[in-house]
């Protein structure tokens, strides 16, 4: 068969393969616990499920989509960067919708990049950005986040000739994997720096709402200069308990927003309307249940930061995204290995950091989206391996 050759630079998506072997392993009994899962145990308010039943049940609703989304779902979309960052977004031509954010943060580098381009890709990272550089025939160059750097890119780090030659860097805070957070600073300092390099700053930002112990994790589009020379993408998924909607969206520079939406008009049929209109209700109705969630996450963070501690790991609780990044235990070389061993040993799936790239190397990545008890229950397992 010709198959191109684009597709043996990069791998599939990890989780697909992990979850054949969980289910096989669950299959043969076995009580296996699954921290590798970013998706919410939590569900949508009643609202929101009611709007998209509602919605379902209208015959007009199940056409073919408008390529563009709805006004309605647009405007929900700037109101709520305007009520939580103050940021001001044309509707029109500064914000568009997408089947979740990972449509879009995979369609953006056909937008930016031309063949052999330079993109800017932290490493560790959220492993669609550097297979969808390659899929549109980019060129990476990494950015190390470092435990000593916060997990942020040093900028100054960054060649200014490799700076000179980029054409667009990802940044994403609150961050998967690390759960690292980012401050006005850092962005001031990026944006001057992207101005200077002409580099275009793709931000990813759908942990935003997920927050704890009083931090509010900021927008990259809050910052003067940002919209000329970037872009947020941001979802429902996680801020509103709805990974499966498919619902996401891309605000700031009105030319990438064109951009993307002529690639898109190609590439999908739009989004599902019940969809867009149960999203419009979400984006324009209560957010209170978020802190009661929040609270939920920080409890569970609290229980797996307090067994890290029992087996010798002692790391700063993270402020936001439902993930703890740990260091493996002292001793171990090869985080692939020891989570594969600590699988197969005591059923407790955790992902290894360097599936998420070479400096994810000596961590390890828990996500909280089990029930306290059941969290506590592969912590206790995980003394008793190492013990
Ligand atoms: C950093 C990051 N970006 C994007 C996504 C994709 O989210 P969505 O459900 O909006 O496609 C995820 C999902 O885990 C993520 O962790």
């Amino acid at each position: 068969m010709n198959i191109a050759k684009r597709l043996e630079r990069f791998d599939a998506y990890l989780g697909t393969a992990m979850n054949s072997i969980l289910t096989k392993m669950k299959d043969e009994g076995k009580d296996v616990i699954n921290l590798g899962l970013g998706d919410p145990d939590v569900f949508p308010t009643d609202e929101m499920r009611k709007a998209l039943a509602d919605a379902c049940l209208s015959k007009e609703n199940h056409h073919y989509p408008s390529f563009y989304s709805s006004m309605p779902l647009k405007e929900a979309i700037a109101g709520c960067y305007k009520k939580q960052f103050q940021v001001t977004c044309d509707p029109e031509t500064e914000v568009t919708t997408l089947l979740g954010s990972a449509d879009g943060l995979f369609h953006i580098h056909n937008c930016i990049l031309d063949t052999g381009d330079i993109a800017l890709v932290p490493d560790p990272c959220y492993p669609a950005y550097p297979a969808s550089v390659t899929v549109a025939g980019g060129v990476i160059e990494t950015v190390p986040l470092l435990a000593e750097n916060g997990f942020l890119p040093d900028l100054d780090a960054i060649d200014p000739k490799t700076a000179e030659r980029a054409k667009m860097i990802w940044v994403n805070y609150p961050n998967n994997p690390t759960a690292a957070h980012a401050d006005g600073d850092f962005y001031k300092k990026l944006i001057a720096w992207a101005h200077k390099h002409n580099v275009v700053v793709i931000s990813d930002n759908p942990y935003c709402k997920v927050c704890f112990d009083g931090y509010q994790a900021p927008s990259f589009l809050q910052f003067e200069g940002a919209k000329e020379i970037g872009i947020e993408f941001n979802s429902l998924s996680k801020s509103y308990n709805c990974c499966g909607w498919r619902i996401g969206m891309m605000l700031g520079n009105a030319d990438i927003i064109a951009g993307i939406e002529k690639i898109k008009s190609h590439s999908d049929r739009g989004i599902f309307y019940p969809i867009q209109k149960a999203a419009t209700a979400a984006l324009n109705g209560p957010t209170d249940f978020m802190e009661e969630r929040n609270d939920m996450y920080r409890e569970r963070r609290d229980v797996v930061i307090k067994g890290l501690q029992k087996i010798g790991i002692d790391i700063d609780p993270p402020k936001a995204t439902f993930y703890v990044w740990s260091p493996v235990p002292e001793g171990i070389k090869n985080s692939r290995e020891w989570c594969f061993k600590v699988l197969d040993e005591i059923a407790v799936w955790m992902i290894p950091g360097s599936m998420y790239g070479k400096y994810g190397e000596g961590y390890f990545r828990i996500a909280l989206t089990h029930p306290v008890d059941r969290l506590a229950d592969a912590m206790d397992r995980l003394y008793q391996f190492v013990s």
